[in-house]
């Protein structure tokens, strides 16, 4: 099981979008086993995106990430780090693909609804600066049986 870091960004929050971008992790069948709204310090937006900072996109991406509330969750499943970040699509919204979250709900290229953690090094680090210990729960869910084939004895 991995568990991966999702932002819910302050586009999303504000157009009213979490519901429906929600919807499309528990559809897939990913496990949400934490969820907070909270607004984003300039000092842990700048801890988050500090592999961007040289970037010329940097200042303009930490005004956009602490300007108003985001959505943080904590979303759990076998491969869960990739099927999120296909579940996003593309970085810009002008060229992610229809059926994506960003190809879907944004045309933007800076304001494109949500973060997905990359890869497994960087969830770790993301789920500690944004859940403390504790905020992010293991439980079961009853539905679980038919969402992984355990027949087999593994999950699949
Ligand atoms: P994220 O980290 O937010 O999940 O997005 P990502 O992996 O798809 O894209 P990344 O390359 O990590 O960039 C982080 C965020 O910076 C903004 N960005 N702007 N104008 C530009 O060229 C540019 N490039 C990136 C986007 O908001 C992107 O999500
Ligand atoms: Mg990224």
């Amino acid at each position: 099981m991995e568990t991966t870091l999702i932002i819910l960004k302050p586009d999303a929050v504000q157009r009213g979008l979490c519901g429906r971008v929600i919807s499309r992790f528990e559809d897939k069948g990913l496990q949400v086993v934490g969820m907070k709204l909270m607004r984003i310090s300039d000092q842990l937006a700048a801890t988050h995106y500090e592999a961007h900072k040289s970037k010329p996109f940097y200042p303009g991406l930490v005004r956009f990430m602490t300007s108003s509330p985001v959505v943080v969750m904590a979303v759990r499943g076998i491969g869960a780090i990739t099927i999120a970040r296909n579940l996003m699509g593309a970085t810009f919204g002008s060229k992610a693909a229809p059926g994506t979250i960003r190809g879907d709900f944004g045309v933007s290229n800076s304001f494109n609804l949500i973060h997905g953690s990359d890869s497994p090094e960087a969830a770790e680090r993301e789920l500690k600066l944004f859940f403390a210990p504790g905020e992010v729960l293991d439980w079961t869910r009853a539905g679980d049986a038919w969402v992984y084939d355990a027949t087999g004895g593994t999950p699949e």
